[in-house]
Parts: structure tokens; C-alpha cells; sequence
């Protein structure tokens, strides 16, 4: 019996490398692999707020679905479900957080953008580069914030955010 004990601690300790069966990754590189770029600041491109309703409804599909394969209705024109290289593409589904006119099971973690443009810039409260830079990196203006940050991450690209803030913009 004894015999058998120290025969099963001597294959504990010297028969298994335990380094080299326990894996030991490098928790800080994958830390910093996922961790978010910097927090920036942006400055809204020129003729970036448009009333075309093209540009309103790329906006609006960005701001209603979650990805491509989920999204009902074909894509407005310069919108794709799939990008380039055969992934799938990631709309904004601002619609968890926000309601806004005419939306469908929307959250309520951000505020009601409902009627934006005669609540909130009509009224002197918020302007277009606002919008913009809250779309693009929400980070600026709460650097606790629960948004989704868009154009740091290169989720979207600096059109597609000028097609969101458009589209928040035309709701009077
Ligand atoms: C995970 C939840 C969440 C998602 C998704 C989200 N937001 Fe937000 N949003 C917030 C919160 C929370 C705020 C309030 C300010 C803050 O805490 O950053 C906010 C604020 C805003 C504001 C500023 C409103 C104001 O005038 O104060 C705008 C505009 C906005 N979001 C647009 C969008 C758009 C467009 C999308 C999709 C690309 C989006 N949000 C996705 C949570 C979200």
C-alpha cells in the first residue's frame, strides 16, 4: 500500500511536466489584443449631414439591424450584407439601446432619439458635430459609456457614421 502511494506521487510530480499540460497564456497580450483603441476625437467631414433620402436610408438600415445574415429587407443602395472578403457585415442595431419614430422592440439603456432634430438641435441643445462624434467614438463625451463605439474600432467608416447622424437629424 505504501508502495503504491509513493509510486502514485512520484508519477505526480516527475512523469507529469504539469507546465506543460496546464496551458499558461499570456494574459496580458490578450488583454491588450482586446482592449479598445484610444478614445478620439473627430471632426465632421465636410457635407457629412445630407437630406437625400439615399443617405437617410442607408442611415436607417444601419441604425435597425444587427448584421447581414439577421437583416429582412435587401440592403438600400451602398449597403451590403456581406463585405469584400465574404464576412459577414455588422450594422449598428442602435435600435437595442435607442427607440426612435417607427421602431421595432427597441431598448431602452440610451435615450429616446424620437423626434431629434426639433428636441434636441432645434432647440439649441445638441448640433450635428455632436451627433457625429457621439456616433463615432461615444468615449468623448462619457468615457463610461455603454455605447458602442463605431468609428475607432472601424466598425463602421466615416460615411456610414454620416449616414446615421443624417438619419437621426431628419427625425422632426
Ligand atoms: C449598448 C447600448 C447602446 C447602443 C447599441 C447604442 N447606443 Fe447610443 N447611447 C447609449 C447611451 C447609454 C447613451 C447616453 C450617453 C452615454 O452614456 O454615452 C447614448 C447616446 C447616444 C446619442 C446622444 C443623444 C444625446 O443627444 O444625448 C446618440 C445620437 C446616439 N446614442 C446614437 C446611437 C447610434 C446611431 C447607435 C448605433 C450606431 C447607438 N447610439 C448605439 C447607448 C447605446
Amino acid at each position: 500500500m505504501r508502495k503504491l502511494i509513493l509510486l502514485g506521487i512520484a508519477t505526480l510530480l516527475g512523469a507529469v511536466d504539469v507546465a506543460q499540460v496546464i496551458e499558461s497564456p499570456d494574459a496580458v497580450a490578450i488583454l491588450q489584443k482586446d482592449a479598445l483603441p484610444k478614445a478620439t476625437v473627430y471632426t465632421m467631414p465636410a457635407g457629412c449631414v445630407s437630406d437625400d433620402p439615399s443617405v437617410i436610408a442607408r442611415g436607417k438600415y444601419l441604425f435597425h439591424n444587427l448584421n447581414g445574415k439577421d437583416a429582412k429587407d435587401a440592403p438600400p443602395e451602398g449597403l451590403t450584407k456581406l463585405l469584400p472578403n465574404g464576412k459577414e457585415k455588422q450594422y449598428g442595431n442602435c435600435v437595442a439601446c435607442h427607440n426612435i419614430q417607427g421602431a421595432q422592440g427597441h431598448g431602452n439603456v440610451g435615450p429616446d432619439l424620437t423626434k431629434y432634430h426639433t428636441m434636441f438641435v432645434a432647440s439649441g441643445a445638441r448640433n450635428a458635430p455632436f451627433v457625429y462624434q457621439k456616433i463615432a467614438d461615444a468615449r468623448m463625451d462619457n468615457p463610461k459609456t455603454h455605447m458602442t463605439i463605431n468609428l475607432t474600432t472601424k466598425l463602421f467608416n466615416e460615411r456610414e457614421v454620416c449616414d446615421l447622424t443624417s438619419y437621426i437629424l431628419s427625425q422632426k
